[in-house]
């Protein structure tokens, strides 16, 4: 049947294939690259963890990926309305609808701490600023050389991230602004907003990580960081696969990275032509995530290891120690700059992904009727970002230390006696549910509708592999192997989720 598409309908696609596998490029690479790729890394100690995560993103990521980019594309609508149509299609039941619901929760919990830790980098990548203009007015032009806060010393450096969160006005702006930002754009559609927004901010992280990594690895210890990344010790490997954490963080941050279990790649899929293939579109965007993460690795490790940091930092490695590394280099303000401004436009391609999966929901109708898709593209947008602001600030007043480490909001007055989930901020408990029980609740749902319930015809006919093999190696991936790996996680998840 031939659909009328009004306008507003026609705006809410991809221009065409490069653009779509920019955006999907964009969401994929976030804070999750930089930082938690980074930090997670450094937890499982290095190189065994690599290799168990490439793994985790090619047997279990990316067929994950092609199946929620098909079910989009066949269903049509909305992540709910496409679930509501596939499943109907072939006699399922209409139970399933709760998979989009489960993902539209996980994306929008994602993004109300997502902004508030975006805010943060965009805090810094100010400072910055605020530093350089500072040393260009005290020694001129020549002032540009300077590193990132001259004359302080390390434990004032090290202390400004705490300072930053025991500021709940400064996080509050900074996390404003940035959301600010998200809604503006989302508000534009997925032509005229998202995707032209990947199209700038892309390119440009491109060439500032590679820059950023290439004189980290000049200046500071190429060597141990290579090591650190590249060479697995097997010994430790194999005592971690016996306790099984190595997996379960390296299926986690597969997932998290890849964007999956969040309703976002189905979402994307909805707005993606006939013409594009989905497999290859799909491969090319698990490679240039995992190059992004591994070329991030690049960028901080070599730095941490020569200034003689611990690689275990978590958030506060990038937060706290790296700014000291940015202290003891030449040109180091305009280095920390440029790494913040890169953060950001990376934080900011993901942030509007994850809102656009709650928008579509707010602006789309949620009916099958492609015409008016899109008709309350702005006002829906606008509230839910007003309701990722309200949340996000509840996150960033979580934030603030006291002595009394045991209360939910910390040093909040109104809300200071609230008990604590199990001594988490509310930042830490959405992370963790979402982390841990909703992106692998949403990717073993996916495998299994894409695997048992849509039919093998349809599946077949949608990814359009061109070897009948690949099709095979996929469908065996998507039946057998996600649903038990992705199943154990779930259950393990659910036992260090914060309730
Ligand atoms: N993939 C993003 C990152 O690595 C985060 C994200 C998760 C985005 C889930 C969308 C959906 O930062």
């Amino acid at each position: 049947t031939i659909m009328a598409v009004g306008k507003s309908a026609q705006d809410e696609t991809w221009s065409g294939k490069a653009a779509f596998v920019l955006a999907a490029i964009g969401s994929a690479v976030g804070i999750g690259n930089l930082v938690r790729f980074p930090y997670v890394a450094g937890d499982s100690g290095g190189g065994a963890f690599v290799l168990i995560y490439l793994l985790a993103v090619f047997a279990i990521g990316l067929p994950v990926l092609m199946a929620e980019l098909f079910i989009g594309r066949r269903g049509g609508g909305t992540p709910i309305a496409a679930i509501q149509r596939l499943a109907k299609a072939d006699g399922a039941s209409g139970s399933w609808t709760l998979m989009g619901w489960i993902g539209m929760f996980a994306s929008f919990g994602i993004v109300t701490f997502y902004s508030v830790i975006a805010g943060w980098l965009l805090y810094y990548a100010y400072v910055m600023v605020g530093d350089i203009a500072g040393n260009i007015g005290a020694n001129g032009i020549a002032g540009i050389a300077s590193p990132a806060f001259a004359g302080e010393d390390a434990d004032g450096i090290t202390g400004r991230f705490g300072a930053l969160l025991s500021s709940p006005g400064k996080m509050i702006l900074f996390h404003g602004i940035f959301i600010t930002i998200s809604t503006f754009i989302v508000t534009r559609g997925v032509k005229g907003g998202i995707e032209k927004a990947a199209t700038w901010l892309m390119p440009i992280f491109f060439f500032l990580l590679v820059a950023l990594s290439v004189i980290s690895l000049i200046i500071g210890d190429a060597g141990a960081a290579l090591g650190f990344l590249f060479a697995p010790d097997f010994g430790k490997l194999a005592a971690d696969i016996k306790d099984g954490s190595v997996l379960i963080n390296a299926v986690g941050q597969a997932f998290f990275s890849l964007s999956l279990g969040s309703a976002l790649m189905l979402t994307y899929g909805i707005y993606l032509g006939r013409d594009t293939s989905i497999p290859n579109a799909a491969t090319t965007v698990a490679f240039a995530d995992t190059g992004v993460a591994l070329i991030a690795g690049l960028a901080v490790f070599p730095v941490v290891f020569a200034f003689g940091l611990e690689p275990a930092g978590g958030l506060g490695l990038i937060f706290g120690p790296l700014l000291l590394a940015f202290n003891q280099m030449p040109f180091g303000a305009l280095f920390g700059l440029a790494f913040f401004i890169m953060a950001v436009f990376a934080a900011l391609t993901s942030a509007i992904s994850l809102f656009e999966v709650p928008a579509a929901w707010a602006k789309g109708d949620n009916t099958l009727d492609e015409a008016t898709r899109g008709r309350r593209r702005v006002i829906g947008s606008v509230i839910i970002g007003i309701l990722i602001f309200v949340i996000g600030v509840f996150h960033a007043l979580s934030q603030v230390p006291t002595d009394a480490a045991d209360t939910f909001f910390n040093s909040w007055e109104p809300f200071g006696s609230l008990p604590v989930i199990g001594e988490r901020t509310l930042l830490d408990a959405i992370d963790g549910l979402t982390g841990n029980v909703l992106l692998p609740l949403g990717g073993f749902l996916v495998a299994v509708f894409a695997g048992y319930v849509v039919t093998q015809s349809a599946s077949r006919e949608e990814l359009g592999f061109k070897s009948v093999s690949n099709y095979q190696r996929w469908r065996f991936l998507i039946r057998y192997v996600c649903p038990v790996v992705v199943g154990a996680i779930l259950v393990y998840g659910i036992g260090i989720a914060p309730f």
